[in-house]
């Protein structure tokens, strides 16, 4: 729309034959005159002719004219709609044109030439957001979700306060909790408490709750090592132990998870210290002259077989004894 005169006329004299332009404060009339162009804030009313330079005229209020200009007509000022946002910063004056800005809470969406055109209001962050950064005159507002366990309404994300310490959260409300061996069958609602229902068979929940499911009993499985040693209740589960000649390795809340046979003392070693349902076997090696088995629990001296009047047919090891009988076929020297 507006046109800057002064780029104009030049852009025109590279165009033009040598010889046929006018200076740059000049403009050419529709009868090939070279005429002063008007100052700025006013108009042509009468073009130049033979001895009569340029007539100009003052723009009359609500117009202006910021360039020397050939124009007949200022332009109009404009203006700074408040319904789009704006508001007037500088009023317009003969020589330029209003100057608009962006009212407080609103942001601008359209620009030209570097003036905002159009600005929209500010978005506010809905509830279970946050503002994460405010909004100015050239950026909209930017809303963050608040984490979970944190609400707020639209500003900061605040903790969400937790239930008593007997109550559950549900949809944001704080509701009675079932006792142990119960589950909920209804939540509470404004005017009725939390239905609770007991858990069905080889079910159970050990702990005041807000559960709408009990938990299946554990099963001791023997492949495990495991037998039961107090069955499922509704309100505790299954508790295993390790069968007999076998020690837990795994326990969890007084119950084992899984066990493991007890350890066999080799040939040469005696049992120091019994498994138990919780430790291994405990071997010992014998000592020189007694021996075991690794069943004994103790390790043996070997026989004597001279105290015995009998002769020595094999001798003691750590694991076996001295072999003793009547030798027949074999004399001993010494004798
Ligand atoms: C301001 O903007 C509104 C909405 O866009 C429009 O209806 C109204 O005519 C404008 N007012 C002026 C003075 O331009
Ligand atoms: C613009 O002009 C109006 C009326 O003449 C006046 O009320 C207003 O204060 C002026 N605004 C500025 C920013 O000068
Ligand atoms: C915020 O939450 C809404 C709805 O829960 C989801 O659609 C949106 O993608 C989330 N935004 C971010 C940045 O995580
Ligand atoms: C567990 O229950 C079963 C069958 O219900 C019963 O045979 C068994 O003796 C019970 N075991 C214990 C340790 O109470
Ligand atoms: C028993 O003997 C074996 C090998 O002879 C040895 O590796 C082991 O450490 C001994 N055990 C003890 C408890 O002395
Ligand atoms: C060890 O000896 C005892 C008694 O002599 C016997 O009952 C046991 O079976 C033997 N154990 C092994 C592993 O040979």
């Amino acid at each position: 729309m507006k046109v800057t005169s002064l780029f104009y006329i030049s852009g025109f004299c590279s165009f033009l034959a040598l010889g046929n332009t006018c200076a740059p404060s000049e403009y050419k009339t529709a009868d090939g005159e070279c005429c002063p162009m008007c100052s700025i804030g006013s108009m042509v009313l009468y073009d130049c002719t033979g001895d009569f330079s340029t007539v100009c005229k003052s723009c009359i209020p609500g117009t202006f004219m910021s360039e020397l200009s050939s124009l007949h007509k200022c332009f109009p000022c404009k203006h700074c709609n408040e319904s789009q946002g704006l508001y007037i910063l500088n009023n317009c004056t003969t020589i330029r044109d209003t100057i608009c800005d962006v009212l407080d809470g609103y942001h601008c969406t359209e620009y030209s030439n570097l003036q905002c055109l159009r600005a929209v209001k500010h978005s506010v962050c809905a509830p279970g957001q946050e503002t994460k950064t405010l909004g100015t005159k050239t950026s909209d507002t930017e809303c963050g979700n608040c984490t979970f366990g944190f609400s707020s309404s639209g500003l900061n994300c605040k903790k969400t306060d937790a239930c008593a310490p007997a109550e559950y959260e549900i949809n944001g409300e704080c509701c009675p909790m079932c006792a142990p061996g119960n589950h909920v069958h209804w939540h509470c609602t404004e005017d009725t408490s939390t239905t609770c229902v007991p858990c069905s068979a080889s079910t159970y929940i050990d702990e005041p709750s807000g559960l709408d499911k009990c938990f299946p009993c554990s099963v001791c499985d023997d492949q495990q090592g495991l037998r039961v040693k107090r069955n499922c209740t509704r309100s505790t589960d299954t508790v295993c132990e390790p069968l007999e000649g076998f020690y837990c390795i795994e326990q969890n809340k007084g119950s084992c998870r899984f066990a493991v046979k007890h350890s066999e003392c080799d040939p040469g070693q005696y049992i120091r210290q019994a498994g138990t349902a919780f430790t291994d076997t405990d071997c010992g090696n014998c000592t020189e002259g007694t021996y075991s088995n690794g069943s004994f629990t103790t390790c043996q001296p070997h026989s004597k077989c001279e105290t015995e009047g009998l002769q020595e047919i094999k001798p003691g090891s750590m694991s076996s004894d001295t072999e003793c009988g009547h030798s027949t076929s074999v004399k001993d020297p010494l004798w």
